[in-house]
Parts: C-alpha cells; sequence; structure tokens
C-alpha cells in the first residue's frame, strides 16, 4: 500500500461527489438495511474505485454510499472484504484508510456474530467493550507503516468511551435491551468446534466473528474514534452444539438490525 494509491482512491471518490463525510459506517452480513435511511445517496461499487481490493466473484453487492442521516454527511460500506474470502489484513482495511483520507473524524462498525456468553440470546446487540485478535496477524505488520502513523499502537481503549456511554444510554431511553462483551476475531470461514468454543470462552469472549478487529486496529491507528456492535445471530453452546444454519444467521441479523439502525440514528443525532 502507497499514500499515492490511497490518494488515487480519494480522488475518485471526491469527484463523485464524496464530499467530506463526518461518519464512516461499515455494515456487517444481513445488515444492509441502514442504506435506506440515507438520504440524497451517492454510490460507488468497489469494483470501480482505483485500488480497491478485487471483488470475488460471489461478491456482488460491495458498495460504498455517500449521503446524510439525520442531517449529517456519511459514508457507508454496504458490504466488507474478509480474510475467509482471500483477501490480506491490508485488503479489508483499506477502505477504512480511504473513509479517513475523506474526511470522517467517527467510525461506526456492525457485525454478525455468535454468542459465547450464553446469559446472551440470538437476537441481541452486544456492543463491543474490547477485543481479542484470533486472526494470526496484523493489520500494521508492513514495511512502510511508519508513512501511515506509529508502528506501536496503543490499544488500552480501542472503543470511544464518549460514544459507548451514548450508546448505552440510547438503548435504556429507547427500551432496547444490550449486551456489552468481549468480541474475538477468527479467521472463518468454518464455523467453530465444540472444543474451539470452550476456548474462546476460556479466554474471555463473549462473542465471535470473523471481522471487525483489523478494521479497529487501522482505526486506533489513524486515531479515529470507534464504536462498533455485534449483531447475535447465534448461540454458541459447546454442550448443546446444533449444526450452523447460515440462511438462519442472516436471517436473524436482518430481524435484529432495526435496533442496530436506531441506535446508530440516536448516536447520530447527538453527534
Ligand atoms: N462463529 C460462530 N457463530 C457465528 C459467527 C462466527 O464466526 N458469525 C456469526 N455467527
Amino acid at each position: 500500500m502507497t499514500k499515492k494509491q490511497l490518494d488515487e482512491s480519494v480522488t475518485y471518490l471526491k469527484n463523485k461527489g464524496f464530499d467530506t463525510p463526518e461518519i464512516g459506517i461499515v455494515l456487517g452480513t444481513g445488515l444492509g438495511q441502514l442504506v435506506n435511511e440515507i438520504e440524497d445517496s451517492l454510490v460507488a461499487h468497489y469494483n470501480h474505485i482505483p485500488n480497491f481490493p478485487l471483488a470475488t466473484v460471489e461478491f456482488h453487492s460491495g458498495k460504498l454510499l455517500f449521503g446524510t442521516i439525520e442531517n449529517k454527511k456519511v459514508v457507508v460500506m454496504q458490504g466488507r472484504f474478509h480474510l475467509y474470502e482471500g483477501y490480506d489484513l491490508l485488503d479489508v482495511t483499506y477502505p477504512i484508510r480511504v473513509m479517513s483520507e475523506l474526511g470522517i473524524q467517527k467510525l461506526f462498525i456492525s457485525n454478525a456474530a455468535g454468542a459465547i456468553n450464553l446469559d446472551f440470546k440470538k437476537g441481541d446487540i452486544m456492543l463491543i467493550e474490547d477485543h481479542i485478535n484470533l486472526q494470526g496477524g496484523s493489520p500494521l505488520a508492513f514495511k512502510n507503516v511508519a508513512e501511515f502513523g506509529d508502528r506501536f499502537v496503543d490499544m488500552s481503549e480501542p472503543y470511544d468511551t464518549y460514544m459507548r456511554n451514548k450508546i448505552i444510554a440510547i438503548a435504556k431511553r429507547e427500551k432496547i435491551s444490550l449486551q456489552k462483551g468481549v468480541y474475538a476475531s477468527v479467521v472463518g470461514p468454518q464455523l467453530e468446534t465444540k472444543a474451539e468454543y470452550r476456548m474462546l470462552k476460556t479466554l474471555g469472549a463473549d462473542a465471535v466473528g470473523m471481522s471487525t478487529v483489523p478494521e479497529v486496529i487501522v482505526a486506533n491507528h489513524l486515531r479515529l474514534p470507534i464504536v462498533a456492535v455485534s449483531v447475535l445471530t447465534d448461540e454458541c453452546d459447546p454442550d448443546n452444539l446444533e449444526p450452523v444454519n447460515i440462511q438462519e444467521i442472516i436471517e436473524i441479523a436482518g430481524k435484529t438490525e432495526p435496533k442496530m439502525i436506531k441506535l446508530f440514528k440516536e448516536l447520530i443525532k447527538t453527534l
């Protein structure tokens, strides 16, 4: 990755009218309906943005949208890049760097995740308070990282406390039950074994998924305040494990998404 490549991506988007968004939003698997809330939207397909990672065959819907939500300018990623699709850690975090160069001051992230903490149920929303990186690498482990920021990035508070407290207050006011916890990221795409679910619990994870952590590391590199939520789509109980049903995971994500949209929209209002 070079500065020149980033500049080319950003110039393309600026020429399309992506003019200084304040907030960047990443929408996870099955969580695309927030795009219906964008007013006066502009669209850029990932395939058309210079230097964006090349999309895989099955990855059709990836696009970047620009517009306003609650009178704030936003840029929204509908679909993200995953390690399990064969992308590397620089690929999956490239859009975060692009959104930062476009001017975002805050980053909202969402994902679909499995519940490791069995007090949590599918259809719950979990505010991510901290994470465990189990993806076997770092998006900051590249030679010219110093051109982009510090090499040794502090991760003592990776999720912005101010915005987290706002989300907690909004959930209370709107009577949305909100779990809080630690998200562990794995590579996937296979789901976990019973033994792996036991391990994740022992490690202190409350939820597990295949994304988000690299994006959060890069956002910290860029000193972007982050708020991130998991939509819990299945319960990962090693003693009663049912075969995974991806269709059901996507369905539960879709059904739960309105709560996430409410939290994000109300948070935007306060910023
Ligand atoms: N693991 C288990 N369950 C899940 C995941 C995962 O990575 N993502 C969504 N549900």
